[in-house]
């Protein structure tokens, strides 16, 4: 197994019980994962993992998702444009600003 070279973390709301309750899965997070995955892949983007998480505890600014090892936090990341423009971003080696956790 190659190891990936990043790691996207889309939360998905999930709570101990398995559930998904929180904001990010009622605002389509994982409708967002699922086209993020597409997107990756019709890009050609390599060495890319993406997984859904548990409560990344910013609710308040979900949808959020995590990109590793840079550690670039996003929030309100509540449409494809704005995955697109995410992935832009990474494709350019920076953050997209729009969407950034200060
Ligand atoms: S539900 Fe996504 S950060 Fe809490």
């Amino acid at each position: 197994m190659q190891k990936p070279k990043r790691h996207i973390f889309v939360c998905g709301s999930f709570r101990m019980s398995g559930e998904a309750q929180g904001v990010c899965a009622k605002k389509g997070g994982m409708r967002l994962l699922q086209y993020m995955e597409n997107e990756i892949a019709d890009r050609g983007m390599a060495g890319i993992s993406v997984s859904s998480t548990g409560c990344l505890k910013v609710c308040d600014r979900g949808p959020a998702m995590i990109i590793y090892p840079e550690n670039w936090w996003y929030g309100k990341v509540e449409s494809e444009s704005a995955i697109d423009e995410i992935l832009d971003a990474l494709e350019e080696g920076k953050p997209a600003g729009n969407y950034l956790m200060s």
